[in-house]
Protein backbone atom coordinates (compact mmCIF):
# COMPACT_ATOMS: atom_id res chain seq x y z
CA UNK A 1 0.00 0.00 0.00
CA UNK A 2 1.41 3.51 -0.83
CA UNK A 3 0.01 6.35 1.56
CA UNK A 4 -0.71 9.63 -0.44
CA UNK A 5 -0.61 12.64 1.34
CA UNK A 6 -1.97 15.72 -0.66
CA UNK A 7 -0.09 19.17 0.50
CA UNK A 8 -1.58 22.21 -0.63
CA UNK A 9 -0.03 25.22 -0.69
CA UNK A 10 -1.56 28.76 0.82
CA UNK A 11 0.01 32.06 2.34
CA UNK A 12 -1.50 31.15 5.91
CA UNK A 13 -1.31 27.73 6.08
CA UNK A 14 1.92 26.80 3.40
CA UNK A 15 1.48 23.04 4.56
CA UNK A 16 -2.44 21.64 4.28
CA UNK A 17 -2.69 17.89 4.10
CA UNK A 18 -5.11 15.36 4.03
CA UNK A 19 -4.13 11.63 3.55
CA UNK A 20 -5.47 9.00 1.55
CA UNK A 21 -4.11 5.63 3.29
CA UNK A 22 -6.38 3.41 0.68
CA UNK A 23 -3.80 4.60 -2.33
CA UNK A 24 -5.23 1.46 -4.66
CA UNK A 25 -5.56 3.85 -7.81
CA UNK A 26 -2.85 5.97 -7.13
CA UNK A 27 -5.34 9.02 -7.10
CA UNK A 28 -5.51 12.28 -5.02
CA UNK A 29 -7.88 11.82 -2.45
CA UNK A 30 -10.91 13.84 -2.69
CA UNK A 31 -11.67 14.57 0.97
CA UNK A 32 -11.99 17.95 2.77
CA UNK A 33 -8.02 19.66 4.00
CA UNK A 34 -7.67 19.94 7.53
CA UNK A 35 -5.59 23.35 8.05
CA UNK A 36 -2.15 22.26 8.86
CA UNK A 37 0.92 24.33 9.17
CA UNK A 38 4.63 24.58 9.83
CA UNK A 39 6.80 21.46 11.79
CA UNK A 40 3.77 20.29 13.37
CA UNK A 41 2.20 18.67 9.69
CA UNK A 42 1.26 15.37 10.72
CA UNK A 43 1.53 14.43 7.25
CA UNK A 44 5.25 15.52 7.17
CA UNK A 45 5.56 13.98 10.64
CA UNK A 46 3.91 10.72 9.42
CA UNK A 47 5.92 10.56 6.31
CA UNK A 48 9.01 11.33 8.52
CA UNK A 49 8.39 8.07 10.64
CA UNK A 50 7.99 6.10 7.68
CA UNK A 51 11.87 6.99 6.22
CA UNK A 52 13.19 6.28 10.02
CA UNK A 53 11.58 3.09 9.96
CA UNK A 54 13.20 2.07 6.70
CA UNK A 55 10.40 3.26 3.94
CA UNK A 56 10.56 5.06 1.04
CA UNK A 57 8.82 8.12 0.68
CA UNK A 58 8.54 10.45 -2.74
CA UNK A 59 8.75 13.93 -2.10
CA UNK A 60 9.19 17.35 -4.21
CA UNK A 61 11.91 19.24 -4.34
CA UNK A 62 12.82 22.52 -6.54
CA UNK A 63 13.69 20.33 -9.52
CA UNK A 64 11.92 17.29 -9.99
CA UNK A 65 10.12 14.77 -7.21
CA UNK A 66 12.61 12.58 -5.31
CA UNK A 67 12.18 8.70 -4.01
CA UNK A 68 13.83 9.38 -0.47
CA UNK A 69 15.02 6.33 1.89
CA UNK A 70 17.39 6.96 4.80
CA UNK A 71 20.75 6.95 3.46
CA UNK A 72 22.38 5.02 6.46
CA UNK A 73 19.97 1.87 5.94
CA UNK A 74 20.80 -0.63 3.36
CA UNK A 75 17.57 -2.26 3.32
CA UNK A 76 15.98 1.40 3.24
CA UNK A 77 18.39 1.79 -0.04
CA UNK A 78 17.54 -0.86 -1.52
CA UNK A 79 13.87 -1.28 -1.39
CA UNK A 80 14.45 2.41 -3.88
CA UNK A 81 16.82 0.76 -6.36
CA UNK A 82 13.71 -2.48 -6.81
CA UNK A 83 10.80 -0.38 -6.78
CA UNK A 84 12.24 2.29 -9.45
CA UNK A 85 14.26 -0.91 -11.21
CA UNK A 86 17.89 0.84 -11.26
CA UNK A 87 20.99 -0.56 -11.96
CA UNK A 88 22.83 -1.04 -8.91
CA UNK A 89 26.46 0.28 -10.25
CA UNK A 90 24.56 3.99 -10.74
CA UNK A 91 25.09 5.75 -7.30
CA UNK A 92 22.11 7.95 -5.05
CA UNK A 93 22.61 11.75 -4.74
CA UNK A 94 22.33 12.52 -0.51
CA UNK A 95 19.97 15.12 0.27
CA UNK A 96 20.27 17.13 3.92
CA UNK A 97 18.27 20.06 5.56
CA UNK A 98 21.36 22.04 6.75
CA UNK A 99 25.45 22.02 6.35
CA UNK A 100 26.07 20.96 10.03
CA UNK A 101 24.92 17.80 8.33
CA UNK A 102 27.85 17.35 6.39
CA UNK A 103 30.67 17.10 9.14
CA UNK A 104 29.37 13.05 9.53
CA UNK A 105 29.15 12.75 6.16
CA UNK A 106 31.61 14.40 4.19
CA UNK A 107 35.91 15.38 4.76
CA UNK A 108 36.35 19.10 5.65
CA UNK A 109 35.23 21.07 2.10
CA UNK A 110 37.94 23.06 0.78
CA UNK A 111 37.37 26.83 0.01
CA UNK A 112 36.12 26.50 -3.50
CA UNK A 113 33.51 24.25 -2.52
CA UNK A 114 32.43 26.68 0.44
CA UNK A 115 31.60 29.11 -1.98
CA UNK A 116 29.67 26.78 -4.23
CA UNK A 117 27.61 25.51 -1.12
CA UNK A 118 27.10 29.67 0.17
CA UNK A 119 25.91 30.58 -3.23
CA UNK A 120 23.67 27.94 -5.00
CA UNK A 121 22.54 26.04 -1.17
CA UNK A 122 19.53 25.34 -0.82
CA UNK A 123 19.28 24.85 -4.49
CA UNK A 124 19.83 22.39 -7.53
CA UNK A 125 23.46 21.87 -7.00
CA UNK A 126 24.85 18.34 -6.27
CA UNK A 127 28.52 18.54 -4.82
CA UNK A 128 30.46 15.37 -5.48
CA UNK A 129 32.55 14.77 -2.02
CA UNK A 130 35.23 12.41 -0.51
CA UNK A 131 32.78 10.10 1.56
CA UNK A 132 33.71 9.42 5.51
CA UNK A 133 33.83 5.75 5.52
CA UNK A 134 30.73 4.05 6.63
CA UNK A 135 28.67 7.55 6.89
CA UNK A 136 25.99 6.07 4.46
CA UNK A 137 25.26 2.42 3.08
CA UNK A 138 27.54 1.45 0.62
CA UNK A 139 24.60 0.80 -2.04
CA UNK A 140 24.04 4.96 -2.16
CA UNK A 141 27.63 5.37 -3.58
CA UNK A 142 27.98 1.67 -5.46
CA UNK A 143 31.06 1.36 -3.57
CA UNK A 144 32.78 5.02 -4.85
CA UNK A 145 34.68 6.53 -1.98
CA UNK A 146 32.47 9.64 -3.03
CA UNK A 147 28.83 10.86 -2.18
CA UNK A 148 26.78 13.66 -4.02
CA UNK A 149 25.05 15.91 -2.09
CA UNK A 150 22.37 19.17 -1.65
CA UNK A 151 20.23 21.03 -0.23
CA UNK A 152 17.19 20.81 -1.86
CA UNK A 153 15.00 24.36 -1.90
CA UNK A 154 11.64 23.22 -1.46
CA UNK A 155 9.69 23.50 2.02
CA UNK A 156 8.33 20.54 2.17
CA UNK A 157 11.36 18.31 1.15
CA UNK A 158 13.15 20.91 3.59
CA UNK A 159 10.77 20.05 6.78
CA UNK A 160 10.60 16.46 5.93
CA UNK A 161 14.40 16.23 6.12
CA UNK A 162 14.65 17.96 9.19
CA UNK A 163 12.10 15.79 10.68
CA UNK A 164 13.47 13.01 9.47
CA UNK A 165 16.98 13.65 10.84
CA UNK A 166 19.35 11.40 9.08
CA UNK A 167 20.26 12.37 5.58
CA UNK A 168 18.12 11.19 2.62
CA UNK A 169 19.35 9.08 -1.03
CA UNK A 170 16.93 10.82 -3.05
CA UNK A 171 16.81 9.47 -7.02
CA UNK A 172 14.45 10.69 -9.38
CA UNK A 173 10.88 9.21 -8.61
CA UNK A 174 10.08 7.96 -12.05
CA UNK A 175 10.78 3.85 -13.09
CA UNK A 176 14.16 3.72 -14.51
CA UNK A 177 14.10 4.76 -18.03
CA UNK A 178 11.45 7.15 -17.52
CA UNK A 179 11.22 10.54 -17.86
CA UNK A 180 11.32 12.32 -14.37
CA UNK A 181 8.46 13.28 -12.38
CA UNK A 182 7.73 17.17 -12.49
CA UNK A 183 4.12 16.23 -10.62
CA UNK A 184 2.89 13.74 -8.22
CA UNK A 185 0.88 11.97 -10.74
CA UNK A 186 3.66 11.05 -12.61
CA UNK A 187 4.86 9.77 -9.20
CA UNK A 188 1.76 7.48 -8.86
CA UNK A 189 1.70 6.25 -12.59
CA UNK A 190 5.12 5.13 -12.06
CA UNK A 191 5.51 3.64 -8.25
CA UNK A 192 2.15 3.27 -7.03
CA UNK A 193 1.90 0.30 -4.61
CA UNK A 194 5.72 -0.31 -4.83
CA UNK A 195 6.81 2.51 -2.27
CA UNK A 196 5.37 3.32 1.17
CA UNK A 197 4.20 7.18 0.60
CA UNK A 198 4.37 10.35 -1.72
CA UNK A 199 3.67 13.44 -0.26
CA UNK A 200 2.02 15.82 -3.17
CA UNK A 201 3.38 19.28 -2.94
CA UNK A 202 2.05 20.44 -6.35
CA UNK A 203 4.21 20.92 -9.86
CA UNK A 204 7.84 21.14 -8.93
CA UNK A 205 9.59 24.45 -10.07
CA UNK A 206 12.79 23.92 -12.34
CA UNK A 207 11.29 20.94 -14.33
CA UNK A 208 14.81 19.06 -14.65
CA UNK A 209 17.27 17.29 -11.84
CA UNK A 210 19.70 19.85 -10.51
CA UNK A 211 23.31 20.30 -11.84
CA UNK A 212 25.46 17.13 -10.59
CA UNK A 213 29.39 18.89 -10.38
CA UNK A 214 33.07 17.45 -9.31
CA UNK A 215 36.03 19.69 -8.32
CA UNK A 216 39.44 18.53 -9.96
CA UNK A 217 42.80 19.91 -10.34
CA UNK A 218 42.28 21.42 -13.44
CA UNK A 219 38.49 22.48 -13.23
CA UNK A 220 34.95 21.91 -12.40
CA UNK A 221 33.32 19.57 -13.82
CA UNK A 222 29.43 19.62 -15.31
CA UNK A 223 28.92 15.94 -14.84
CA UNK A 224 25.10 16.76 -15.24
CA UNK A 225 23.83 20.14 -16.72
CA UNK A 226 21.07 20.96 -14.89
CA UNK A 227 19.10 23.58 -12.80
CA UNK A 228 22.21 26.11 -11.81
CA UNK A 229 23.58 27.12 -15.00
CA UNK A 230 27.25 26.71 -16.49
CA UNK A 231 27.11 30.75 -16.53
CA UNK A 232 26.12 31.15 -13.12
CA UNK A 233 28.98 28.23 -11.61
CA UNK A 234 31.86 30.68 -14.04
CA UNK A 235 30.23 33.67 -12.03
CA UNK A 236 30.84 32.62 -8.64
CA UNK A 237 34.12 31.11 -9.78
CA UNK A 238 35.83 33.37 -11.96
CA UNK A 239 39.28 31.82 -11.57
CA UNK A 240 38.31 28.22 -12.15
CA UNK A 241 37.67 26.72 -15.41
CA UNK A 242 33.92 25.46 -15.73
CA UNK A 243 34.45 21.87 -18.19
CA UNK A 244 30.67 21.00 -19.45
CA UNK A 245 29.60 17.57 -20.75
CA UNK A 246 30.61 18.25 -24.55
CA UNK A 247 33.92 19.22 -23.78
CA UNK A 248 34.34 15.79 -21.61
CA UNK A 249 33.41 13.54 -24.05
CA UNK A 250 36.33 14.82 -26.12
CA UNK A 251 38.77 13.24 -23.77
CA UNK A 252 36.24 10.11 -23.78
CA UNK A 253 37.87 6.63 -22.38
CA UNK A 254 40.57 8.47 -20.22
CA UNK A 255 40.17 9.84 -16.75
CA UNK A 256 37.08 11.79 -17.95
CA UNK A 257 35.18 12.17 -15.20
CA UNK A 258 30.95 11.42 -15.76
CA UNK A 259 28.30 11.17 -13.31
CA UNK A 260 27.97 7.02 -13.88
CA UNK A 261 24.08 7.20 -14.59
CA UNK A 262 25.12 9.22 -17.83
CA UNK A 263 26.23 5.79 -19.56
CA UNK A 264 22.52 4.55 -19.42
CA UNK A 265 20.16 5.09 -21.83
CA UNK A 266 17.91 7.60 -20.32
CA UNK A 267 13.92 8.18 -21.40
CA UNK A 268 13.53 7.46 -25.07
CA UNK A 269 9.41 7.63 -25.83
CA UNK A 270 7.61 4.68 -27.50
CA UNK A 271 7.27 7.17 -30.60
CA UNK A 272 10.29 7.98 -33.26
CA UNK A 273 11.75 11.17 -31.69
CA UNK A 274 14.07 13.43 -34.02
CA UNK A 275 15.48 16.71 -33.20
CA UNK A 276 15.68 19.43 -35.91
CA UNK A 277 18.19 21.99 -35.29
CA UNK A 278 18.43 25.14 -37.68
CA UNK A 279 20.33 28.38 -37.87
CA UNK A 280 17.04 29.66 -38.82
CA UNK A 281 13.57 28.72 -37.24
CA UNK A 282 11.78 29.23 -40.16
CA UNK A 283 13.92 26.38 -42.22
CA UNK A 284 13.65 23.93 -39.80
CA UNK A 285 9.67 24.60 -39.51
CA UNK A 286 9.58 24.19 -43.17
CA UNK A 287 11.68 20.55 -42.85
CA UNK A 288 8.96 19.77 -40.15
CA UNK A 289 5.53 20.30 -42.28
CA UNK A 290 7.00 18.37 -45.16
CA UNK A 291 8.25 15.15 -42.91
CA UNK A 292 4.85 15.64 -41.14
CA UNK A 293 3.22 15.03 -44.29
CA UNK A 294 5.16 12.33 -45.28
CA UNK A 295 4.63 10.44 -41.90
CA UNK A 296 1.40 11.09 -42.59
CA UNK A 297 1.28 9.30 -45.77
CA UNK A 298 2.77 6.27 -44.07
CA UNK A 299 0.12 6.30 -41.38
CA UNK A 300 2.19 7.56 -38.49
CA UNK A 301 0.35 9.12 -35.65
CA UNK A 302 2.34 12.75 -35.90
CA UNK A 303 3.66 14.85 -33.04
CA UNK A 304 5.51 18.33 -32.62
CA UNK A 305 7.77 19.64 -29.47
CA UNK A 306 7.91 23.46 -30.38
CA UNK A 307 7.16 26.81 -28.19
CA UNK A 308 4.85 28.70 -27.78
CA UNK A 309 5.96 31.51 -30.44
CA UNK A 310 5.97 28.88 -33.17
CA UNK A 311 3.05 26.73 -32.12
CA UNK A 312 0.51 27.87 -35.18
CA UNK A 313 3.04 26.86 -37.21
CA UNK A 314 2.30 22.98 -37.25
CA UNK A 315 -0.55 20.71 -37.64
CA UNK A 316 -0.46 17.66 -36.40
CA UNK A 317 -1.83 14.82 -34.15
CA UNK A 318 -0.81 16.26 -31.11
CA UNK A 319 1.53 19.86 -31.29
CA UNK A 320 2.78 20.45 -27.94
CA UNK A 321 3.95 24.21 -27.09
CA UNK A 322 6.89 23.56 -24.44
CA UNK A 323 7.23 26.68 -22.54
CA UNK A 324 8.44 29.80 -24.35
CA UNK A 325 11.60 30.14 -26.55
CA UNK A 326 11.76 34.12 -24.95
CA UNK A 327 11.99 32.20 -21.38
CA UNK A 328 14.00 29.07 -21.79
CA UNK A 329 13.10 28.14 -17.79
CA UNK A 330 9.37 27.40 -18.91
CA UNK A 331 10.91 25.30 -21.25
CA UNK A 332 12.47 23.42 -18.90
CA UNK A 333 9.90 23.34 -16.40
CA UNK A 334 7.27 21.68 -18.95
CA UNK A 335 9.66 19.46 -21.03
CA UNK A 336 9.13 16.24 -18.47
CA UNK A 337 5.31 16.56 -18.34
CA UNK A 338 5.10 16.82 -22.41
CA UNK A 339 7.45 14.05 -22.89
CA UNK A 340 5.12 11.79 -21.09
CA UNK A 341 1.75 13.01 -23.03
CA UNK A 342 3.55 12.15 -26.48
CA UNK A 343 3.48 8.30 -24.67
CA UNK A 344 0.23 9.11 -23.43
CA UNK A 345 -1.68 10.15 -26.73
CA UNK A 346 0.05 7.25 -28.62
CA UNK A 347 2.27 9.63 -30.89
CA UNK A 348 4.58 7.24 -33.31
CA UNK A 349 6.25 9.86 -34.76
CA UNK A 350 7.55 13.70 -33.08
CA UNK A 351 9.53 15.98 -34.66
CA UNK A 352 11.19 18.63 -31.92
CA UNK A 353 12.96 22.09 -32.45
CA UNK A 354 15.75 22.79 -30.20
CA UNK A 355 16.73 25.53 -28.24
CA UNK A 356 19.98 27.69 -27.32
CA UNK A 357 22.48 25.09 -25.43
CA UNK A 358 23.33 28.91 -23.26
CA UNK A 359 21.73 29.10 -19.64
CA UNK A 360 19.12 26.17 -18.61
CA UNK A 361 19.15 25.53 -22.45
CA UNK A 362 22.08 23.30 -22.15
CA UNK A 363 20.48 21.00 -19.57
CA UNK A 364 17.43 21.31 -21.81
CA UNK A 365 19.07 19.78 -25.10
CA UNK A 366 21.34 17.19 -22.79
CA UNK A 367 18.11 15.48 -21.87
CA UNK A 368 16.07 16.25 -25.74
CA UNK A 369 19.37 14.59 -27.03
CA UNK A 370 18.93 11.34 -24.94
CA UNK A 371 15.86 11.30 -25.56
CA UNK A 372 16.30 11.26 -28.90
CA UNK A 373 19.00 8.59 -28.88
CA UNK A 374 21.24 11.52 -30.17
CA UNK A 375 18.86 12.07 -33.48
CA UNK A 376 19.42 15.40 -35.45
CA UNK A 377 18.40 16.96 -38.13
CA UNK A 378 20.85 19.64 -39.13
CA UNK A 379 18.83 22.18 -41.67
O1 LIG B 1 17.47 17.15 -8.91
C1 LIG B 1 17.95 16.05 -8.61
O2 LIG B 1 19.18 15.84 -8.59
C2 LIG B 1 16.96 14.93 -8.23
C3 LIG B 1 16.21 15.35 -6.98
C4 LIG B 1 15.31 14.28 -6.46
O3 LIG B 1 17.12 15.78 -6.00
N1 LIG B 1 17.66 13.70 -8.07
C5 LIG B 1 18.21 13.03 -9.11
O4 LIG B 1 18.84 11.84 -8.76
O5 LIG B 1 18.15 13.41 -10.25
P1 LIG B 1 19.27 10.74 -9.84
O6 LIG B 1 19.70 9.57 -9.07
O7 LIG B 1 18.18 10.53 -10.82
O8 LIG B 1 20.55 11.34 -10.52
C6 LIG B 1 21.76 11.45 -9.82
C7 LIG B 1 22.93 11.54 -10.78
C8 LIG B 1 23.14 10.25 -11.54
O9 LIG B 1 23.47 10.56 -12.89
C9 LIG B 1 24.32 9.63 -10.81
O10 LIG B 1 25.07 8.78 -11.65
C10 LIG B 1 25.10 10.85 -10.37
O11 LIG B 1 24.11 11.79 -10.03
N2 LIG B 1 25.94 10.56 -9.18
C11 LIG B 1 25.51 10.20 -7.95
N3 LIG B 1 26.55 9.98 -7.13
C12 LIG B 1 27.67 10.21 -7.85
C13 LIG B 1 29.08 10.13 -7.57
N4 LIG B 1 29.54 9.77 -6.38
N5 LIG B 1 29.93 10.43 -8.55
C14 LIG B 1 29.47 10.81 -9.77
N6 LIG B 1 28.15 10.89 -10.11
C15 LIG B 1 27.27 10.59 -9.16
MG1 LIG C 1 17.00 10.09 -12.41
Amino acid sequence: MTIYWKLNGSKDHPLQANKDHNGSNGLPSQASTSGLSGSNNPAIKEAAQLLQRGETVAFPTETVYGLGADATQTQAVKRVFIAKGRPSDNPLIVHIAEKSQLAGLVAPPDETILRLMDAFWPGPLTIILPVLPGAVSPLVTTGLNTVGVRIPDHPVALELLKEAGCPIAAPSANSSGRPSPTHAEHVAADLQGKIGGILDGGPTGVGLESTVVELKENGLYILRPGGVTAEQLQATLPDTVIRKPDSNIEIAGTETPRAPGMKYAHYAPKGELQLVESASPERAAEWIRRELAAAKQRGETTGVLTFQEHQSWYAADLVIPCGRLSAPETIAHELYAALRLFDRKGISYILAETCPREGIGLAVMNRLEKAAGHRIAQI
